[in-house]
């Protein structure tokens, strides 16, 4: 066996008094894919991110071809020939594509960057590599997938030996993810490194050489990924098995006939359209009931949520709730009418990264604990706390900022924010993008829980498995368009695929 690449001995990293990483250890061969996986906050991204130079560890040794090295910043890990791929996207928004593709790695061409050169040098990457993003597009008016593929082309633009890739596939549809393992392949056929951070197991499995499991900051399993199988990998990220991953669906009361009888629906929206984005949108969900929406990358889906929630004004159309016209172009009226959003991106519209956790959950709802003109500070307090735990959220104390979180637990605190105002209407785009599988089950769990109160549940999902396990109904959305609702025994790959594309497809994420 080749001698490892990277050599990882007895390292240890804490935050504030509290280990993220204990005396892990880790050999990582040339030319191999590497999986790191584990619950959220086991230490993946720390680990990945003390290899690439943004933190270092406190304890141990890590050894590069044989050399000790302790980067001290991204820049000298790139020196050395490691870069990462952040689990967080850090693209200067106001450039552009490919000032930020080849961003930092401009070390030879001095003050003059040659855009004719850059440009060339742009289009070959991307006809290398199949990824295809338009590169005089500002970054800021880039979907968040598009986004995404930006952060892996400056990664292989920046052509290390060694790259670290941090659930670089959470964000992108499923052919664009077969196609950025297709791109591993010939990575490592080419002799790179590749360290590969994923919750997707059997991505995992499909493409790596070998895996570690870390939890709660050590390793806890090592080998061939050709040992494991999804099952014995759960079994080693939870340190127990685990059952069945969706709750069982309830029926959902049938709206009776008798006009006076019917219950009004929670949500109805009527023709909605947005030039140019969306167009004649018009579904109902019931109180009780869980619809998703999915469809095809750009078919419009988070754009239809954002306009419900009020934070787009539509061009058309109507929305109602509970039976109410809703005034639109306003999140603060849909707050006051019980609707409560948990958004695509927790970084640009969910966090406030700064404040501590208790304010970012209790936030909204301050008016609630609010008594002649004084906030209850204690009470928020303690809600706010119950209401973290009740979703499982890891975290020193309920006082941190968000900032400190690793990116599933971010995504938890989105979930406690919401819950915490009861909501009559939960809309929630993509929720459990970058959540382990043990906390999906718990997000699955309260999802069911909160439709088995009698709120309305309107999701938008890419993941397959997580469509036809928690829909009531499901509608299919392309380029702007209701295609069509599924419901019942019609909710299954098959259709589903069918409706989206006209073909049948596998994978968990086969759309945007
Ligand atoms: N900058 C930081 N300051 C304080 N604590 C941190 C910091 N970064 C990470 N942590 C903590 O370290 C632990 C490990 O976090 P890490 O981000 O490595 O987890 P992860 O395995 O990547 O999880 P996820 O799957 O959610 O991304 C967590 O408890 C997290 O809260
Ligand atoms: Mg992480």
């Amino acid at each position: 066996m080749p001698a490892p690449t990277i050599s990882v001995r007895g390292v240890g990293k804490s935050f504030e008094g509290n280990a993220a990483l204990a005396d892990v250890d880790l050999d990582v061969r040339p030319g191999t894919i590497h999986a790191l996986v584990g619950e959220n906050g086991a230490g993946k991204s720390t680990l990945g991110k003390i290899l690439a130079g943004v933190h270092q560890a406190d304890t141990g040794v890590v050894r590069l071809d044989g050399n000790s090295v302790d980067p001290a910043s991204p820049r000298e890990a790139l020196a050395l020939g490691i870069t990462i791929v952040a689990q967080e996207i850090a693209l200067v928004g106001t450039r552009s594509v490919i000032e930020n593709v080849f961003l930092g790695s401009e070390v030879t061409t001095g003050p003059f960057v040659r855009t004719a050169a850059l440009r060339r040098r742009f289009e070959a990457l991307v006809a290398e590599t199949g990824i295809d993003v338009d590169g005089d597009a500002t970054v800021d008016q880039l979907t968040i997938a598009d986004q995404q593929k930006v952060e892996i082309l400056r990664a292989l633009a920046r052509r290390a030996d060694v790259i670290v890739m941090d659930e670089p596939t959470a964000r992108l549809a499923t052919h664009e993810a077969e196609a950025l393992m297709r791109i591993f392949d010939g990575l490592r056929r080419a002799g790179t490194t590749i360290v590969f951070v994923s919750h997707f197991l059997e991505e995992v499995l499909g493409i790596s050489d070998q895996v570690t499991v870390l939890r709660d900051g050590r390793v806890v399993a090592d080998g061939a990924a050709s040992s494991f199988t999804p099952a014995s990998l759960i079994a080693a990220m939870v340190g127990r098995t685990l059952d069945a991953a969706f709750p069982p669906k309830r029926i959902v009361p049938e709206a009776r006939t008798a006009a006076d009888e019917a219950p009004a629906p929670a949500l109805k929206v009527t023709g909605l359209t947005r030039s140019g984005v969306f167009e004649d949108v018009g579904f109902e969900v019931r109180p009780g009931e869980i619809v998703v929406i999915t469809g095809l990358v750009g078919s419009g889906r988070t754009e239809v949520l954002r306009a419900i929630y009020g934070l787009d004004t539509p061009t058309a159309g109507t929305v109602e709730v509970d039976g109410k016209v809703s005034r639109t172009g306003s999140p603060r009226a849909s707050i006051a009418e019980g609707v409560a959003l948990i958004p695509e991106s927790r970084k640009t519209e969910g966090l406030f990264l700064d404040f501590p956790l208790v304010a970012n959950v209790s936030l909204p709802h301050l008016r609630r604990f609010t008594r002649a003109g004084l906030v209850r500070a204690k009470q928020v307090a303690r809600v706010a706390a119950g209401a973290m735990e009740d979703v499982g959220v890891k975290t020193p104390s309920p006082e941190a900022p968000a900032s400190l979180l690793s990116g599933g637990n971010q995504q938890k605190v989105l979930f406690a924010r919401a819950l915490l105002g009861k909501p009559r209407l939960l809309i929630a785009d993509e929720p459990t993008r970058g959540v382990d599988v043990a906390a999906k089950r718990q997000i699955y769990d309260l999802i069911a829980a909160e439709a088995a109160r009698g709120s309305a549940v309107l999701l938008v999902s890419s993941e397959m498995e997580e469509v036809i396990g928690l829909a009531h109904r499901v509608i299919v959305m392309r380029q702007g368009r209701v295609l069509g609702e599924l419901a019942g025994d019609d909710i299954n790959e098959s259709s589903i695929a069918h409706l989206a594309f006209g073909q049948t497809t596998k994978g968990h994420h086969y759309v945007d």
